[in-house]
């Protein structure tokens, strides 16, 4: 399996077909928590749904189109971050992530986006990176201000969940900004 180590008890792994249920039990576990701003959790019912979601992400990162990768906290898989896919004529992507209830507050996905932020502009040279997050997710939004990215504006009724439309405030980062504050 490939992984990547992002401190002694913390990894990113490749998602495989092997994470399917263990996967599965961490979205169920936190159905409530996520919810509210993750469409695809109502749909997710089962382990076989796991998998094909599992199968999409095999097939994007085939197709060089970005990957997906569980976040390991020692034993435990507590979250999921990945690139939703890759816009290459103009170098860009954008990320999504999502956190385990009980692991929140300890920095771990600022340190995931951080990991792949450093990817995306070293490894994959692009351009630009996007983060889009409802108005009122203001943990999510907290992760992108952290990290540097400048606000630039609101899509209106961008996201339907639950009956309800959300507006996405879109963060973006520049490679030249992101290089600027490595110096
Ligand atoms: C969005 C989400 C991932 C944010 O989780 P989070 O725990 O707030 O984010 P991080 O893991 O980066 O942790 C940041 C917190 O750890 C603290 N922290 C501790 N050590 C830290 C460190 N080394 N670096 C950064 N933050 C650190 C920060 O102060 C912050 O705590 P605070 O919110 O009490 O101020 C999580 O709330 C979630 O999954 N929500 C549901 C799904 C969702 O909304 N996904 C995003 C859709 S756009």
């Amino acid at each position: 399996m490939f992984s990547y180590q992002l401190d002694t008890n913390l990894r990113l792994e490749l998602l495989t077909r092997q994470h399917a249920p263990e996967l599965y039990n961490a979205v169920n576990e936190n159905r409530q928590h996520l919810s509210p701003w993750m469409p695809w959790v109502a749909t997710t019912q089962s382990v076989a749904d796991v998998e094909s979601f599992i199968a999409t992400t095999r097939q994007q990162m085939a197709e060089n189109n970005g990957f997906q990768t569980a976040i390991r906290a020692g034993q435990e898989i507590v979250g999921v971050i990945g690139m939703h896919k890759i816009d290459w004529p103009n170098r860009s992507t954008s990320l999504g992530y999502w956190l385990a209830e009980k692991h929140q507050g300890q920095g771990i996905m600022t340190k995931a986006c951080s990991a792949y932020i450093t990817h995306a502009f070293t490894e994959l040279d692009l351009h630009r990176l996007e983060i889009r997050c409802a108005t009122e997710n203001t943990r999510s939004r907290a992760i992108p201000q952290r990290l540097g990215f400048t606000q630039e504006g609101t899509i209106r009724s961008a996201e339907s969940i639950d009956g309800r439309y959300l507006d996405h405030v879109v963060y973006g980062l520049l490679a030249s900004e992101w290089q600027a504050r490595q110096a």
